[in-house]
């Protein structure tokens, strides 16, 4: 089959197109016959071997040759144990511990798998499992009337996220670069700040719930920013920062009367596939911004990289 294959961390140009075995299903995988496949930064992260935790498994080489986890396709065969699933089903994951989806077949754990909703295409599902768990399980706390911050909200999990709060009846204050600042207020963010211009930490207001899917800052900047009785929730950014919020964030925010910590972001279908329904029935919106075909799928990287897309990036395999 056709695969796009790494074999050292680097930029997109260490991608290459190759021919590789059909890998084989295990009793309880399911292969599958990967129609799109979404970009998420945490393809890039595992790209490019950083932040740290993204070489979790593969110190000095990636644990994977071919990234892509969030997989939209349909069953080719069924492991033996495999009984929620029949070849010819239409169905979508986050594949996130084997990955495979740049490629035509991919081997995916049945419990990471849903049924495709007949209204959503290949590539609006391949869009929706890791952003969808990220942003509902980052919003699930809002009440009407909180303030709203996140960070990075002009990516793949923010073009949800700011949806969903607002159906909470959150007031969305969204940060991130000029370029997505419209695309932002289109999606219902009250407020809009560019980060390139203003540091939200410094604006004078404080936030119930910061949700901060690029976390780079020190903790102090995070608790000025909350509220009292406020929480700060680290979803993805630097390895240091991270590693000040799980040290420092738990005793400062106990010491101010705040929660400062990390979201562990539970996956698999009963996370994503709620939203799936909802984007189906057309509650919520799905935004592609580019899709590309496999032999590009290095563009595609590069562009979730540069951070130039507004909403996700999909490679259409087939
Ligand atoms: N905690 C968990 O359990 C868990 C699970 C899965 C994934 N993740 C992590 O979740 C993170 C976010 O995922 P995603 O797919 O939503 O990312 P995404 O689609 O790339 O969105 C991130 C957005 O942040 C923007 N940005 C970059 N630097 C910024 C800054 N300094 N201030 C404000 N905005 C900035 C980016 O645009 P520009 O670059 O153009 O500025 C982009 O629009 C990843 O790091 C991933 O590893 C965490």
């Amino acid at each position: 089959m056709r695969a796009v294959v790494y074999d050292r961390y680097g930029p997109p140009d260490v991608l290459r197109l190759d021919e590789v075995p059909v890998p084989d299903p295990k009793p309880n995988q399911v292969l599958v016959e990967v129609v799109a496949t979404s970009v998420n930064l945490s393809d890039h992260e595992t790209l490019v071997g950083t932040p740290f935790y993204a070489r979790v498994g593969g110190q000095r080489r990636p644990a994977r040759s071919i990234l892509g986890s969030d997989i939209a396709g349909v069953v080719a065969a069924v492991g033996s144990d495999v009984t929620r699933f029949a070849v010819g089903d239409e169905v979508y994951g986050d594949n996130l511990d084997l990955k495979g989806g740049f490629a035509e077949f991919a081997v995916v754990p049945d419990t990471a798998l849903a049924h495709k909703p007949a209204a959503l295409s290949f590539e609006q599902a391949s869009a929706i499992p890791q952003s969808a768990a990220i942003a509902a399980q980052g919003t699930r706390e809002l009440a009407p009337g909180d303030r709203f911050l996140i960070n990075g909200g002009g990516g793949g999990s923010g073009s949800l996220a700011i949806p969903l709060a607002r159906r909470a009846g959150a007031h969305v204050t969204a940060v991130d670069n000029t370029d997505k600042l419209d695309f932002m207020r289109s999606l219902g963010a009250d407020e809009v700040v560019d980060h390139g211009a203003e540091d939200f930490t410094r604006r004078g207001e404080r936030f119930d719930l910061i949700l901060d899917l690029v976390g780079r800052r020190s903790v102090r900047a995070y608790r000025r920013a909350l509220a009292p009785g406020g929480t700060y929730r680290w979803v993805g950014g630097s390895m240091s920062t991270l590693v000040r919020v799980l040290v420092g964030g738990f005793v400062v925010g106990r010491v101010t009367g705040r929660r400062i910590g990390m979201l562990v972001v539970r996956e698999g279908p009963e996370s994503f596939a709620p939203i799936g329904e909802r984007c189906a029935a057309g509650e919520l919106d799905v935004h592609i911004a580019a899709t590309f075909p496999l032999d590009d799928t290095a563009d595609a990287l590069r562009l979730v990289g540069d951070g130039a897309a507004p909403g996700k990036v999909v490679v259409r395999v087939r």
